[in-house]
């Protein structure tokens, strides 16, 4: 865009709320997607690998139902060269304000605040922190904080222009509330609500979570939309267990939880229209050397207990293996594969159609 008329834009947007949605990298078209359903009349700016800009006008809690997103932040842009003049006393006041708006709605006291910024231990920094610690009348927590600002130079231009994003939801929306109990190697939730838009989820569904560990991906299905039947199986007793807290504190109508190898499921054949499985990825849970044979036979077993035409989703970070497997079987064709970036790990999203 022509340098003027992109000024033009800037100012017309000036007039409106902007949002950044912050989403797993990879996710982005899924959760624009659950934006434009969700959130109809707000409008999406840019997006970037890991976020999305939005601008919108209503109520800011109705962003906290983008089950999608890792959380949602109000941008606040500065015309400032640095962050020093954000202690000046108009500025200051306009952070102040927004921040006091966004802690006004919560339905919990803001106990802490956290500055995520670089270069926070400098001394321009350390005056900010103090200055917003003396406003709030809260501590500062160097790690994690109920309010959560997080500072830089915004990256669309290269004029001098700050932001500040102040997190609107006290803790990040990817934290669900009904995780009562957790398990190593658990799916981050968010990345779990989006499997359901990636195949035609509906209340006809006979769904089966293979693998289930803590329920994670049972739960965000469910969510989605209810299933004729719900049913998690896993071959750890102690995830079931954990699973079932789960389940029970987020009122999850699941039809079953089932201690099973997912290599002999107890399943008469084409019992299923959907599955799906974040797998061992060999890490936290399992090993390389058992994944080798533990993945073909899966693909097999799932393949025997699904109707013709069910897609099997699999999260997994075994790339290499999910390539050979599929080269070899003539039970599941590949439809989409998307990478993901979860944290420095990079596993994918394959979504497989039973043929
Ligand atoms: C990556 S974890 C799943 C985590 C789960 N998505 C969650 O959010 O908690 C993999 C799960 O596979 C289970 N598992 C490993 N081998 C299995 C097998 N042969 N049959 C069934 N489950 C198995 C483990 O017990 C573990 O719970």
């Amino acid at each position: 865009m022509p340098k003027q008329k992109k000024q033009k834009a800037k100012q017309a947007l000036a007039q409106h709320s902007i949002y950044l949605v912050e989403v797993v990298e990879g996710l982005e078209a899924i959760t624009r997607q659950e934006i434009k359903a969700k959130i109809p009349s707000a409008g999406v700016i840019r997006s970037e690998p890991g976020e999305i800009i939005i601008v919108y006008d209503g109520p800011e809690t109705s962003l906290w139902k983008l089950q999608t997103a890792l959380s949602v932040y109000h941008v606040l842009e500065f015309a400032i060269p640095r962050p020093k003049a954000l202690l000046g006393h108009e500025h200051f006041t306009r952070l102040v304000t927004a921040v006091d708006r966004t802690i006004r709605q919560w339905d919990v006291p803001c106990q802490s605040w956290h500055l995520a910024a670089a270069g926070s231990h400098t001394r321009v920094m350390q005056r900010i922190i103090e200055a917003v610690c003396e406003h709030l009348r809260i501590s500062h927590d160097a790690n994690e904080g109920d309010l959560t600002i997080r500072l830089r130079p915004d990256p669309s231009t290269e004029a001098s222009v700050w932001q500040a994003l102040i997190r609107l939801s006290p803790r990040p929306l990817a934290t669900r509330d009904w995780r009562v109990a957790n398990m190593p190697g658990a799916l981050n939730a968010s990345v779990a609500a989006a499997l359901p838009h990636l195949v035609k989820s509906t209340a006809d569904d006979r769904f089966l979570n293979i693998a289930c560990g803590s329920g994670t991906i049972l739960i965000e299905r469910l969510r989605a939309s209810s299933a004729q039947v719900a049913i998690g199986v896993d071959i750890d007793r102690d995830a079931l267990a954990v699973s079932a807290e789960n389940i029970s504190a987020a009122h999850a109508p699941v039809t079953g939880l089932i201690q099973a190898n997912a290599i002999d499921l107890p399943f008469a054949d084409a019992s299923f229209t959907s599955a799906m499985a974040d797998l061992p990825f060999g890490q936290l849970v399992g090993s390389h050397e058992e994944n080798i044979w533990l993945y073909p036979a899966i693909l097999t077993e799932a393949a025997r207990i699904t109707q013709l035409g069910s897609h099997f989703v699999i999260v997994t970070h075994e790339v290499k293996l999910m390539q050979e497997c599929l080269a070899a079987t003539a039970q599941w064709q590949l439809q989409q594969e998307i990478k993901i970036n979860l944290t420095g790990l990079h596993p994918r999203i394959y979504v497989l159609q039973r043929i």
